[in-house]
């Protein structure tokens, strides 16, 4: 299991103990503090010798000379003190913390020669720790390292040093808030399958009533009576029943519209008859990495108490090929009366948001909806895996998406849309097909969806580049990245608290 670090505040003097980690900004100097930690100047020895410029994620890393008041001494490059900015900070705790994962006793001193260090980022270098720390093992039976006795991570005791220790704290409570939603987001999408049903992915969600968040949870049968015939129609190949997640958090004024959030949760996706190939496809465990956003977003939100009125709605099923399966050429009827033609099995993903959205629209009348899917391979062939697809029907929802994108990391790029893309999913024999041809794939399912959202305020975000098959980062080294959870929280804490 994971062991995070726990982490703790306090305000700055020379460490007893332990391992202590210094930072120093490009062409800058190592803090006054420095000197007490070590007395002999071994540490600006050390930093000469090596060539120590400061850059960004550079590492001193130095066994303490007799007469030092610790053990060990990290100094840290900051790199261009003013233009570090939030993610940076995080990416640099992530850093520092893979350098120190086995310490016990850790303390970083988050006072830097030339560059200001705000709760803000404090509060991120905290995060970047806890986040690095994360471990998906649960099912390994034999730990890493257990035979060699080696690096084991360490429960380690992390204290910052700061100015002000009351303002970081209070930071951090919400921060850490965030961190855990998105662990939440990625133990969702890397469970496997045979343990994540709809029903178990269900009862997950249910578990942040906890924190506070109201929850509904819909069955087949009430899905059949609103008339969900596309996210149904999805359904049938599966022996495991579908469910509709509703989840609310009310931190705003009563007389505050709320704002809405819609996954998609395809706990699975084989692709239905029009089956996918073998190769790769345990991948599609982490069809639902939509849904675990929307889920580790609820929490975040709740976890400290966004002052926001906010709806998340997941659309739960899997997508199997059976002798119930619904057949290529069949068509449906989804909730807002529009029909569809499946021409295509395995583009299931808009079936199921087509009905989770126009439930979101005429249910709760959102100031906005924002729907966050693994929607289309076609995604990775245009933006690879460091920024979602964005499509929009709003260009000021849209703006606000791409800044919360740039402060927290998780980035988008906006994609076009337009008639000309649109006519392309009209169908021969219904209002329109599921899939409009090799051409712009990721686009014509972005039309598909807006067919469902009137005029409320709307994006998607296609995340199947960045939420699975993560590659290793400063802050994530596991295969979910819970893509989705920093961006959103942000845009709610910028543009939609009272
Ligand atoms: N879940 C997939 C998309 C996907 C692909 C997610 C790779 C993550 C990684 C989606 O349901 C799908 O199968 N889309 C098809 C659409 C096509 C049939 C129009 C695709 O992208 O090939
Ligand atoms: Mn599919
Ligand atoms: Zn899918």
């Amino acid at each position: 299991m994971t062991v995070l670090p726990t982490i703790s505040f306090s305000k700055i003097s020379a460490p007893k103990k332990g391992t202590a980690v210094i930072l120093v900004a490009k062409g800058g100097k190592a803090p006054a503090i420095a000197a007490e930690i070590d007395p002999s100047g071994n540490i600006a020895r050390a930093m000469d010798v090596s060539k120590f410029k400061g850059k960004s994620k550079s590492v001193v890393d130095i066994v303490a000379p007799a007469g030092a008041s610790v053990d060990r001494i990290l100094v840290v490059g900051v790199g261009e003190g003013d233009s570090v900015k939030e993610g940076d900070w995080s990416a640099l705790g992530g850093t520092v913390r893979a350098k120190t994962a086995s310490d016990k006793n850790l303390t970083v001193i988050l006072d830097c020669d030339g560059v200001e260090i705000a709760p803000d980022a404090a509060a991120a270098f905290a995060q970047g720790m806890v986040l690095r720390a994360y471990d998906f093992d649960k099912y390994k039976t034999k730990k890493k390292d257990d035979e060699d006795g080696g690096d084991k991570p360490a429960a380690q005791k992390t204290t910052l040093m700061v100015d002000s220790p009351s303002d970081c704290k209070k930071v951090w409570a919400s921060a850490e808030g965030v961190a855990r939603g998105i662990m939440l987001a990625r133990d969702l999408v890397n469970e496997p399958a045979n343990i994540l049903g709809p029903v178990e992915f269900a009862a997950r969600a249910e578990a942040l009533s906890a924190l506070g968040v109201e929850i509904e949870i819909l069955t087949e049968k009430e899905m059949k009576k609103l008339g969900m015939g596309a996210l149904l129609g999805v359904a049938q190949g599966s022996v495991r029943p579908p469910r509709l997640v509703v989840m609310k958090w009310n931190g705003g004024k009563a007389k505050d519209q709320p704002v809405a959030f819609i996954g998609k949760g395809v706990v699975f996706d084989t692709g239905g008859i029009s089956i996918k190939p073998a190769g790769g496809m345990e991948d599609m465990k982490g069809d639902m990495g939509g849904a675990a956003a929307v889920t580790g977003l609820m929490h975040a939100l709740a976890a400290r108490k966004a002052k926001a009125n906010v709806i998340g709605i997941i659309g739960l099923v899997e997508n199997m090929p059976d002798g119930n399966a619904q057949r290529p050429g069949d068509i449906v009827t989804s909730m807002s009366g529009q029909t569809i033609e499946v021409i295509n099995t395995d583009a299931e993903g808009r079936l199921v948001l087509c009905d989770a959205l126009w439930y979101c629209k005429e249910t709760f009348k959102p100031k906005f909806m924002i729907n966050l899917a693994t929607l289309t391979g076609a995604i990775l062939i245009a933006l690879g895996q460091n920024r979602a697809g964005l499509f929009s029907n709003d260009d000021e929802l849209a703006g606000q998406l791409y800044e919360a994108g740039e402060a927290s990391g998780d980035r988008v790029w906006r994609m076009p849309m337009g008639p000309e893309y649109d006519k392309m999913i009209d169908s021969k024999f219904a209002d329109m097909k599921n899939v409009g041809g090799r051409h712009a794939g990721s686009i014509t399912a972005a039309q598909f969806l807006k067919r469902y959202v009137g005029d409320v305020p709307w994006s998607h975000l296609d995340i199947a580049g960045t939420a699975m098959a993560s590659p290793a980062s400063d802050t994530n080294q596991s295969w979910g990245s819970g893509y989705g959870v920093r961006l959103l929280d942000r845009l709610v804490a910028d543009y939609y608290e009272s």
